[in-house]
């Protein structure tokens, strides 16, 4: 059998591809995998580290395509992919999430007659809007196996004319790998200390407030950033705040000269973390503010209180079942939000169906039947 392609882009790819690469294998028969990795995200903060801090082996092939704007990200993607492919004659290939990397390498696989399994299928905030939302729809349109991580998503793909036996409830691969490091996370303060940042901040009985933003509906925008950066400072004079920028938000902060909104010693701001960090951060933190979809997940399973800073979501089992509540970006519905999670009244939620650790080891197994039977 030839290698399974597992394909991964972005910072949100990492986490999922990690138990999947383990999981093929420690299957019986192992199944052979190569790791390709697009390239799309390439900082040190935001791939390398990540990389190290889930045991991910370095890639088999980087296609090195770095940022550029969708159209042209997206073709550098197909361009670079389509050798590898003719190169390594593949028997499937494994793509994670939503991410341009996810779509691209999905676009020149079944067209040149190669199956793909999507992990994270069927996920649907309705929004066409995100550009996310354009590359779930239509790598589902024409991907092969369909992998989901919630029952809904079976629902969302045969409202899109997606056969049932198709699509495979498995779980979430998300979840494997948090459970499987968080007794590895690093902790809070020593995550502030290695940043030059005391502490104290977070050491207060109170608690503190994790945000995280990088949409581009939330960070684009001058007016709306300056907005919800002011929310952010207004949560922080409840209790301390630790921000952790992505790149997207930092870049636009500093161009808009937004940097005065933060600067209180109440804020912590911190450039793009490691998983172990992240994971330390989350754990510990009274609520999480946010507008991540991995974030909403990860704190359904830590039982940490998440307000999310959007008008939907694409993972509503969060909302049904765990601790997240969509505040969108309305200055009172996040200040409603915190005041209820600081009165005691926040959502700690139960671990949704099948996030248990194993979601991976589901896939191996059903790849491995569904290879064998083509
Ligand atoms: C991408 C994903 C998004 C995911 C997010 C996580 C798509 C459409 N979006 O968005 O779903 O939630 O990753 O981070 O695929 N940059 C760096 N270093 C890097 C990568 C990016 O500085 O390693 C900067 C660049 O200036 C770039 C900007 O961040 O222009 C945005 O990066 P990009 O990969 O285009 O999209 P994200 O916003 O990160």
């Amino acid at each position: 059998m030839g290698p399974v392609m597992c394909v991964v882009g972005a910072r949100p790819n990492f986490m999922k591809m990690a138990p999947i690469l383990r999981a093929l294998a420690a299957h019986r028969p192992a199944i052979p995998a190569l790791l390709v990795h697009t390239g799309q995200h390439y900082d040190k903060d935001m791939s390398d580290r990540l990389f190290d801090d889930l045991r991910l082996p370095r890639p088999d092939v980087n296609l090195e395509v770095g940022s550029a704007s969708h159209a042209v990200q997206t073709a550098e993607v197909m361009r670079r992919f389509e050798p590898t492919l003719d190169t390594h004659r593949p028997s499937c290939v494994l793509v994670v999430g939503d991410v341009n990397s996810t779509l691209a390498c999905t676009l020149v696989a079944v067209k040149k007659g190669v199956p793909v399994a999507h992990v994270e299928a069927g996920l649907r905030s309705y929004d066409r809007g995100m550009p996310e939302e354009i590359n779930r729809v239509l790598t589902d349109q024409v991907a092969d196996r369909l992998y989901t991580t919630e029952r809904s998503a079976a629902a969302n793909l045969q409202r899109e004319g997606v056969a049932d036996d198709r699509v495979c409830f498995v779980g979430n691969v998300m979840i494997d790998s948090l459970l499987d490091n968080r007794q590895r996370a690093t902790s809070p303060s020593e995550t502030l200390r290695r940043h030059g940042r005391e502490p104290a901040l977070i050491e207060d009985p109170g608690g503190y407030a994790v945000a995280t933003l990088h949409r581009p509906s939330n960070v684009d925008d001058p007016a709306v950033l300056a907005g919800l950066l002011g929310v952010l400072a207004e949560v922080a004079s409840r209790l301390p705040l630790v921000f952790v920028l992505h790149p997207r938000t930092r870049a636009n902060i500093e161009r808009h000269g937004l940097d005065r909104l933060l600067d209180s010693s109440r804020i912590a701001t911190l450039p793009p973390q490691g998983y172990l960090e992240m994971l330390g951060l989350m754990a510990k933190a009274q609520i999480v503010l946010t507008d991540s979809g991995g974030l909403q997940e990860e704190t359904t399973a830590l039982g940490v209180p998440c307000l999310t800073m959007r008008a939907n979501t694409e993972r509503p089992i969060t909302v049904e079942e765990g601790t997240n509540t969509i505040v969108g970006q309305s200055r009172e519905a996040i200040l409603d939000g915190v005041d209820e999670i600081l009165a005691g009244r926040g959502r700690r939620g139960r671990m949704p169906e099948l996030w248990d650790g194993h979601a991976a080891a589901r896939i191996a197994s059903d790849l491995w039947q569904w290879l064998q039977a083509r």
